[in-house]
């Protein structure tokens, strides 16, 4: 079993470069299924998830050519449109299969999606949304089989705005006959760049990040290229080590303007903040001060992704921090490991409740989900004497090589394999 130990209490130098989204390249990966040629992605992260999207669509028939962070798509092969079990278990984003499958095949054979237990993950919103497309669909035996003769073009009104579910719909809404309007949408930075990419091979979407999405339906794609925009994340994890350790980092490959909230709230601590077209440099030299309430929204509210990274650095903030998880309910479960290391935390439902500037101390971790499991690496980072992290497999689903990258601003972390 791999563990990172870190030792803590350095403060970080240097310039880090940011891999691109994997909420992005997912949901990407996924709608090259629907054009019978070829596509090249650029800045594609060497994930799990990503392995994981590549393995289905070679189970479909694709032929992938992957060479560093560009990957080519030959998706003209594709024989089935069923997914495995097993394969459909790797993530949550193998739902977003769905909507590709039944543009390409009419037709599609998939399970329930797995990924980080984060509390219950329905996909009703995506399969009423389907449905409105004209797709049949049918549960057995925890499998849903869906159909259609013709997709048509439908007014989408989404109850909650889910990521996945507008990704569904743009996707399968591509060949519809006739428009589609989805009300309500996801407004996320990765839902312009599947925009983006949808209309390089062709696609007439509008609308992406703000209320109204619309779809016309196109009959014809073509071969394209795309490049994939930085994960905001990963770049929210490099912004906290560094106001948790001290230092000054200069964070390259990164769209400011997707991380406002994140970088007000780093801004508020106290933490000196400097930005370019392409790039942060943040300093951190003085004490925190409190940086008010942290409460989670769909974007360009607070995202929910980057509330542990923020519940580790209010530990070293003055003050109490208030914390309201509105999206997932079950996403606290790195609290017990922090406490573990000193930090004074009480959880009750979606609260969570921080009295900062308890000092962290090196300690034996597991990483929860691939988030807590990165809130905890920061947290290790700021932390007095050496810290083990286990379960390293869910923080591989979202990082590249993230023991390299943080070596290289001078943290002290290794992985033992
Ligand atoms: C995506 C992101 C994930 C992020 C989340 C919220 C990807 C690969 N993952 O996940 O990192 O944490 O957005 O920003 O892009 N819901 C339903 N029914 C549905 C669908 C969703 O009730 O059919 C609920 C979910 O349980 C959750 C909320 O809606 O409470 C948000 O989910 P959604 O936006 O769909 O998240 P994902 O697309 O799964």
């Amino acid at each position: 079993m791999s563990v990172l130990r870190i030792n803590g209490g350095r403060p970080l130098a240097g310039r880090i470069s940011v891999h691109g989204a994997k909420n992005s390249v997912l949901p990407i990966l996924a709608a090259t299924l629907i054009h019978p040629g070829e596509m090249t992605i650029h800045n594609c992260p060497d994930l799990r998830d990503v392995r994981s999207a590549i393995k289905i669509l070679t189970a479909l028939g694709a032929k992938i050519k992957r060479e560093k962070d560009k990957i080519v798509v030959d998706a003209g092969t594709i024989n089935c449109c069923n997914i495995a079990d097993d394969l459909m278990r790797e993530m949550r984003s193998s739902v977003i299969f769905l909507g590709a499958m039944l543009s390409r095949c009419k037709s599609a054979v998939i399970s329930y999606p797995g990924g980080c237990e984060l509390g219950p993950r329905p996909i009703d919103l995506h399969l009423s949304a389907l449905k409105k497309l004209g797709i049949s669909i049918t549960e057995e035996n925890g499998k849903i089989y869906c159909s259609v003769e013709n997709l048509s073009g439908a007014d989408i009104h989404l109850p909650f705005p889910s990521v996945g579910a507008t990704e569904n719909i743009m996707i399968a809404a591509m060949f519809a006959k006739g428009r589609t309007r989805i009300t309500n949408p996801a407004r996320e930075p990765e839902i312009e760049d599947l925009q983006n990419f949808l209309c390089a091979m062709g696609g007439k979407i509008t609308g992406a990040g703000g209320h109204v999405i619309e779809i016309e339906g196109v009959s014809k794609t073509f071969d394209c290229e795309h490049k994939v925009i930085p994960d905001r994340i990963v770049a929210a994890t490099y912004l906290t080590a560094v106001a948790v350790s001290g230092g000054d980092v200069l964070i390259e490959n990164v769209e400011p303007s997707q991380m406002n909230v994140m970088c007000e709230k780093l801004s508020r601590s106290g933490c000196l903040l400097y930005q370019g077209e392409n790039y942060i440099r943040i300093i951190r030299k003085n004490p925190l001060y409190s940086m008010g309430e942290i409460k989670t929204e769909p974007y360009p509210g607070f995202p929910t992704d980057a509330q542990a990274l923020f519940a580790v650095l209010a530990t070293q903030c003055d003050g109490q921090t208030v914390v309201r998880e509105n999206i997932f309910e079950n996403r606290y479960q790195y609290v017990p490991e922090l406490v573990k290391m000193g930090a004074d935390i009480k959880t009750c439902g979606r609260v969570a409740v921080i009295n900062g500037g308890n000092c962290l101390n090196g300690a034996a971790v597991k990483a929860p989900d691939l988030r807590g499991g990165a809130a905890l690496i920061v947290a290790a980072l700021g932390a007095q004497g050496e810290s083990i992290i286990s379960e390293l497999s869910h923080i591989d689903r979202g990082y590249e090589n993230i023991e390299g990258c943080l070596s290289s601003i001078g943290a002290q972390i290794v992985r033992e394999v």
